[in-house]
């Protein structure tokens, strides 16, 4: 039986999540820094905007989801998965679809009106996102997403 349960700041599924971020960040060869992702989830856990849940298995952290909101004229409140990562020897079981069907569920208290996933070329590569997020019910929005980089204070 796998549980969705929420990580809270301060307790201690909070650095397992934060080990579970750093392994995905890893496998998948992202150069964002370590100290990043744990501040990251640092101020996500304390953003009432965001919301962050782990699936847990015989009281083990196996997968976890990221989830951000943001306000939008064209959508009102939308929330995005920002991440999800299954450890690899629990894949194909179910456990994302949980955690994405729990992410849903907290983005629609919230009032959003949708939910979205950037799919990077490396996810498409690799794991077939596209295919996989649309057996889920998200369809490509053919937009493309640019961002300018800023410096620091
Ligand atoms: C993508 C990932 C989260 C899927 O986790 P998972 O727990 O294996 O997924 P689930 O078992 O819940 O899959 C649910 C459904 O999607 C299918 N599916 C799973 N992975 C798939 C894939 N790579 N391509 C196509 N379909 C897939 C399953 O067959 C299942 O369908 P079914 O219930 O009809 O059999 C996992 O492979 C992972 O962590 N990958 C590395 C990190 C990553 O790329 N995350 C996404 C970042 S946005």
């Amino acid at each position: 039986v796998t549980k969705i349960v929420r990580v809270e700041a301060g307790r201690a599924e909070a650095s397992e999540a934060a080990a579970l971020l750093k392994r995905f960040f890893q496998e998948e060869d992202y150069d964002t820094p370590f100290n990043r992702i744990a501040e990251s989830l640092a101020m996500m856990l304390d953003d009432p905007g965001c919301w962050v849940a782990q699936a847990v298995r015989d009281g083990e952290a196996i997968g976890i989801v990221t989830v951000t909101t943001m306000l939008y004229v064209e959508w009102g409140r939308l929330g995005e998965i920002s991440d999800l990562y299954v450890l690899p020897n629990n894949r194909r079981s179910g456990v994302a679809r949980a955690l994405i069907e729990a992410a849903a569920g907290w983005c629609q208290s919230l009032n959003c009106s949708a939910i979205s996933v950037v799919v990077t070329p490396e996810g498409e590569a690799k794991h077939g996102l596209g295919k996989f997020y649309a057996q889920h019910k998200f369809d490509p929005s053919g937009r493309t997403i640019m961002t300018r980089k800023l410096s620091g204070p």
